[in-house]
């Protein structure tokens, strides 16, 4: 069973006072997996997975700086306090919110399509503000915990298309921009075969953009880092991953001959540990063979599980290694089939081992802090669920 990140004490005083469902983070845990990445030039938070204002305002406290990938994302960060400088624009497009946003607060930007050159350049001409850019580069593979989140390669959207990137890099600098950058997310979820052949890529495409024109100071390493959601999965290996990372950028800097920044851009490594969703059981049923504890918590709290068939572990406040358990599938109160936590990638049920449970027991589902609150919906007209950032 997954230790609970903190006291049952607490998190039943905290259900009592805020209701459920109800996301508790740990901030203790937020500083640790910062402390963890020490040793990049850059952390960059991508806020998508957790944007609580207090997250934010927390991150920003221990040095860390921000991607945001909309208008929406840009202004969350400068409301908890970043400064333009701090934040970067990553998106496959500028939508008309977001060229208005970028108007009015001159941030950097990641590209990650080639119309966005020009669109960018003609923004720039009219309201100023920086003409150094970062490319998004799609290296023609890609990864991912599921499919739905793999990043590369030609059935993905994102990025400019590797071939493509010498054009893009002369396109910039007819435009009057600077390509002082490379850009490479490409999968949630990291192997270290995969990430050799990602730090070759790197290598190899700061090559090309360097002679095409761009004057590379900046690469991106992307998010992607893992964490053990189930029990017994090990965890990333941080020294090797660093070291991989490490080693290109020194490969790069001696062959450019300047210093290079190293940034690493994680949402879920930072805060999905930090956080679970606290729901309580309304009741307990039997269907045939399958025994199921409805919750108050749903897939418009956490879709995580309905959308990617994504594995959460999910205990009772009062359980130990050495309560008697039952395998229980626990569902939501939406109304739709697809309302179940506990699913495997292909949608089938998956009970998980639950102590017998009552109507007003509160259950954690751990593992929330990334992609919980963040991409919830008000879908069957229920209000959003109140989040609550616990430091010390
Ligand atoms: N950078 C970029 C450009 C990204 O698109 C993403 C995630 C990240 C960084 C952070 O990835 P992370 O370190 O959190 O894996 N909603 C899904 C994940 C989709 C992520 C999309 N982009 C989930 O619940 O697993």
């Amino acid at each position: 069973m997954k230790a609970r990140i903190l006291p049952d004490e607490t998190l039943r005083k905290l259900a009592a006072q805020h209701g459920t469902p109800l996301y508790v983070y740990s901030a203790a845990v937020i500083r640790e997996r910062v402390r963890e990445l020490g040793g990049f030039d850059r952390i960059r938070y991508a806020q998508k997975a957790n944007a609580h204002p207090e997250v934010l305002r927390l991150l920003r406290s221990l040095g860390v700086v921000v991607d945001a990938v909309s208008a929406g994302e840009v202004r969350q960060a400068l409301a908890a306090g970043y400064q333009p400088s701090e934040i970067v624009y990553t998106a496959d497009l500028f939508d008309r919110r977001a060229l208005e946003e970028l108007r009015r607060h001159p941030l950097p930007v990641n590209l990650g399509s080639d119309f966005m050159i020009e669109q960018y350049a003609e923004l720039r001409e009219k309201s100023g503000g920086p003409r150094d850019i970062l490319l998004r580069i799609n290296p023609g593979f890609g990864h991912g915990h599921a499919r739905k989140v793999n990043t590369g390669g030609e059935t993905s959207k994102h990025g400019i298309w590797f071939e493509q990137l010498r054009d893009c890099v002369q396109r910039a600098v007819r435009c009057g921009l600077r390509v002082h950058g490379l850009h490479l997310h490409i999968g949630s979820g990291t192997d270290f075969d995969h990430l050799v052949r990602v730090c070759q890529a790197m290598e190899q495409l700061c090559m090309v953009a360097e002679e095409a024109g761009a004057h590379i100071e900046v690469l991106s390493g992307g998010g992607g880092l893992p964490i053990p959601y189930r029990m017994g999965e090990p965890r990333l290996d941080l020294v090797r991953y660093k070291a991989a990372w490490m080693e290109t950028r020194q490969r790069i800097a001696q062959r450019l001959g300047r210093t290079i920044t190293l940034e690493v851009e994680p949402g879920r490594y930072l805060v999905a540990e930090s956080g679970l969703l606290l729901t309580e059981v309304r009741g307990v049923k039997q269907s045939g063979s399958v025994r199921y504890a409805i919750v108050d918590a749903g897939f418009h709290n956490l879709i995580r599980p309905a959308m990617y068939g994504a594995y959460h572990q999910i205990s009772a406040l009062g359980q130990t290694e050495r309560t008697a358990t039952r395998p229980t599938v626990v569902a939501g109160p939406r109304c739709e089939s697809g309302d179940v936590f506990t699913v495997d990638t292909l949608g089938h049920l998956l009970p998980q081992a639950l102590p017998d449970l009552t109507c007003g027991d509160l259950l954690c589902i751990h593992d929330t802090g990334a992609y919980g609150a963040s991409m919830a919906s008000t879908y069957n007209a229920q209000p959003l669920a109140a989040e609550v950032l616990v430091d010390g």
